[in-house]
């Protein structure tokens, strides 16, 4: 991304009549994440690995003193207007993010402000890199005063996944906006996502974070995500009933799924296995990388990648293809579909400085295979949503 400083060129160039002084003008920043390890175990209760990374949508805005949010797409040169004190009901466009997270602010009781603001983005939108949650906690930044949002840090990122909740009425988990908020530098996240409690765990400098993008659509992944969510909890209610400790499936084990398994019908059974088996593998996977154990970094990814393809039924011929050259070009040490899949992306670790060999790998085979074209990003794991400029 080119420096914040072009972004407060074209905003000043932009709004030129407005009169704004350069000094006025604050770019906040909100990065991308990938899911290492651990998916659909958010609304489960479990443990996910992400990290936020430096494809990032930045905002540059200056503060006013009326009302109103006019953002500018630098894009498109469209503008979305948004009165804070009359947020009505969601439009089913994406400016749903900029007002459900000025209404979920408000309701949290945050002070919000308006502003004037041109956004720029290279975070591929659709491709299941949680461009939503970053929109949200870039536009957080920006209705909040030069100190950031006044909220805890854990409260924001509640405050952004109610956002994406109770306003655009999406029911996804907890782990974008975490990765979002609290992203560090080379720094995977290990998330409990009952408890919040978090941990750093540093990714292996040796290793590099490649995210190919099927190309492929992700319709029907809304319902499809409702639909595993619900048969997750049915899953869990139907352990519960008989096992006094469970209140989801975070609770479960290997052993006493199995003792439960004539109770549960195919289905529910089969996406617990997964819930079960994925929350052991973050585990894993963080063990792992503490250790440099490669082998083991394959194998993890390989059985996570098996599981959301045959228990949880949410990978496809574009991703299994992907995952499938990925596993077999030299240089790559594991590869998986991440996020909630159904089209969207894999995560490859590669060794450092041969990830140009899964490049060329894709090129020659991936488009023949699937008759669509992969986009390849090489990433580094970077800092959380915040203010990029003015420099501290
Ligand atoms: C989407 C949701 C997340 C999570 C993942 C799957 O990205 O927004 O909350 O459930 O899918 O791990």
């Amino acid at each position: 991304m080119d420096e914040p400083e072009a972004l407060v060129d074209a905003l000043l160039a932009a709004r030129s009549g407005a009169g704004f002084e350069r000094s006025e003008v604050r770019v906040v920043r909100a990065p991308a994440r990938v899911n290492l390890m651990g998916d659909h175990t958010d609304y489960n209760d479990g443990f996910a690995l992400p990290a936020a990374i430096n494809l990032a949508l930045e905002i540059a805005c200056v503060a006013a003193s009326d009302r109103i949010v006019d953002l500018e797409l630098a894009a498109t040169g469209e503008h979305g207007i948004v009165d804070l004190d009359a947020i009505g009901p969601r439009q089913g466009t994406c400016l749903d993010y900029v007002a459900g997270t000025a209404w979920a602010l408000a309701e949290a009781e945050s002070s919000i402000a308006g502003f004037r603001g041109l956004l720029r983005s290279t975070i591929p939108t659709g491709a299941g890199l949680s461009s939503s949650a970053a929109i949200e906690l870039a536009v957080a930044w920006a209705l909040s005063g030069p100190d950031g949002p006044s909220l805890a840090p854990m409260t924001l990122v509640r405050t952004a996944q109610r956002a994406e909740n109770a306003y655009v009425g999406v029911m996804s988990g907890v782990m974008d906006q975490f990765a979002v908020a609290m992203g560090r530098a080379g720094m995977a996240l290990h998330l409990d996502c009952r408890t919040l409690a978090w941990r750093p765990v540093p990714i292996p400098t040796d290793l590099e974070i490649v995210v190919c993008h099927s190309g492929t659509p992700r319709r029907l992944q809304t319902s499809a995500y409702n639909d595993r969510r619900a048969e997750c909890f049915r899953a869990a209610r139907e352990i519960a009933a008989r096992e006094p400790g469970v209140e989801a499936l975070r609770d479960v084990d290997l052993g006493m799924l199995e003792r439960h398994r004539a109770r549960l019908d195919e289905v529910a059974y089969a996406r617990a296995l997964h819930i079960v088996t994925e929350n052991d593998r973050v585990m894993a996977t963080e063990t792992a990388l503490e250790t440099g154990d490669l082998e083991g970094l394959r194998r993890i990814f390989a059985a996570s990648h098996a599981s959301l393809r045959d228990q949880f039924e949410v990978s496809s011929v574009a991703l299994d293809t992907l995952v499938e050259i990925a596993m077999a070009t030299p240089g790559v040490v594991a590869a998986r579909l991440t996020g909630a899949g159904f089209g969207g992306c894999t995560v490859n670790l590669v060794e450092r400085g041969r990830s140009d060999e899964l490049r060329r790998a894709l090129a020659r085979s991936y488009e023949a295979r699937t008759g669509f074209e992969a986009s390849v990003y090489v990433v580094d794991a970077a800092d959380g949503a915040g203010i990029a400029w003015p420099p501290p």
